[in-house]
C-alpha cells in the first residue's frame, strides 16, 4: 500500500519562514514578542510560549510595552509575522529601542509597496477582501490616501467612486481568483480608469488543486489542521467529494482509521497552520501500521 504525502500540505513559503524566523530568534537569549500569534496553531503558539515568547494582542499593549522598556535596552525583539502590519505599527517598533524583525511574507510586503507607491501618486485604491482580516488591516495601513475594502460583487456594483480619480486595484492574497475576476470586470464595465494588479498567492490554489488529484486515486484521506481553520474545512470538503473514506483529524489521537482489505492509496493533506513534525507523524503511523 503507498501512502501519498500532498507536497503543498501545512505551511506554506511565508509562513514557514515567519516561524522559522521566531525559533532563530529563540537562541539569541533577547526577550521575543511577536505581534499577534504567529501562527493560528495552539499547539506552535503554546510550544513558544514555553520557550519565552510573547504575544503582543495590540497596538495598545505594543504601545504599553514600549512605554516599560528600558531605553538602553537592546535585548527586545518584535517579529512581524507573515500578514504584514499597518506602517504605524512597524514604524511604532522601529522607533523604539525594541530590534523590528519583519518576517512580513514577501507577497504581501509587495502589495505593501504597490499600495503606498500607487496612493502616493494619487490613486484611489480599492482592496479586494476581507476587511476583518489582519493582512487586510495591515494593506490599509500602507495607503496615503482614499480606499475601499470590499469582498463581494454587490459592493462593487454599489461602489461609485469619483470619477475623475484613476484607482488602483488589488487583492487579498488568498482571496478566489475567479471572484476577483468577477468583481474587476464590474469596475471595468463602469469605465473607471483602473488599473488591476493580480496580486493573489497560489499557494492556498496548489493545496487544493493536489489535494483532489490526491483524494480521487485514494482509497481513504487524512486530512489534518485545526477545527477552526477554515483553509483545512474547505480541504475536507474537496477530498470528502472525491473519496467517501475522508478523515478530518487535528492530532496523531482522533485518527481511527478504517481501511477495505483491498486498500492501495492512502492520501494525506494539511492545512497552511499545521506543524510538519504533526504531518509526519501521521504519515508514519499510517507507514508502520497499515
Ligand atoms: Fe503564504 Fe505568503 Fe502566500 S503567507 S499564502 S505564501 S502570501
Amino acid at each position: 500500500m503507498e501512502v501519498r504525502l500532498a507536497k503543498s500540505a501545512g505551511f506554506c513559503f511565508g509562513v514557514k519562514r515567519a516561524v522559522d524566523k521566531v525559533y532563530e530568534q529563540i537562541d539569541t537569549g533577547k526577550t521575543i514578542y511577536t505581534y499577534g500569534p504567529i501562527i493560528h496553531n495552539e499547539e506552535v503558539v503554546s510550544d513558544l510560549e514555553q520557550k519565552g515568547v510573547q504575544v503582543i494582542a495590540d497596538k495598545e499593549a505594543l504601545q504599553a510595552l514600549i512605554r516599560q522598556w528600558p531605553e538602553h535596552s537592546e535585548d527586545g525583539a518584535v517579529i512581524i509575522r507573515s500578514h504584514g502590519v499597518p506602517k504605524e505599527i512597524q514604524q511604532m517598533i522601529e522607533e523604539s529601542p525594541l530590534e523590528c524583525i519583519d518576517a512580513t511574507c514577501p507577497f504581501v510586503k509587495r502589495i505593501h509597496k504597490i499600495v503606498e507607491k500607487e496612493s502616493h501618486a494619487g490613486k484611489y485604491i480599492v482592496i479586494v477582501g476581507n476587511p476583518g482580516h489582519p493582512e487586510v488591516e495591515g494593506i490599509m495601513g500602507w495607503c496615503e490616501g482614499p480606499l475601499t475594502v470590499l469582498e463581494t460583487e454587490e459592493e462593487a456594483k454599489d461602489l461609485s467612486l469619483p470619477a475623475e480619480m484613476p484607482i488602483c486595484i488589488v487583492s487579498q492574497t488568498t482571496f478566489n481568483y475567479n471572484k476577483f475576476q468577477h468583481i474587476v470586470a464590474i469596475f471595468r464595465e463602469k469605465g473607471y480608469n483602473d488599473s488591476v494588479v493580480n496580486t493573489i498567492c497560489n499557494a492556498t490554489e496548489e493545496r487544493q488543486k493536489e489535494a483532489r488529484e490526491i483524494s480521487s486515486k485514494a482509497d481513504a484521506m487524512i486530512v489534518i489542521g485545526g477545527k477552526h481553520s477554515s483553509n483545512t474545512r474547505k480541504l475536507y470538503e474537496i477530498c470528502s467529494s472525491e473519496c467517501a473514506n475522508t478523515y478530518f483529524i487535528q492530532t496523531l489521537e482522533d485518527l481511527h482509521l478504517e481501511l477495505p482489505k483491498a486498500a492501495f492509496l492512502v492520501g494525506i493533506t494539511a492545512g497552511a497552520s499545521t506543524p510538519n513534525k504533526l504531518i509526519e507523524e501521521v504519515q508514519n503511523y499510517v507507514r508502520i501500521n497499515f
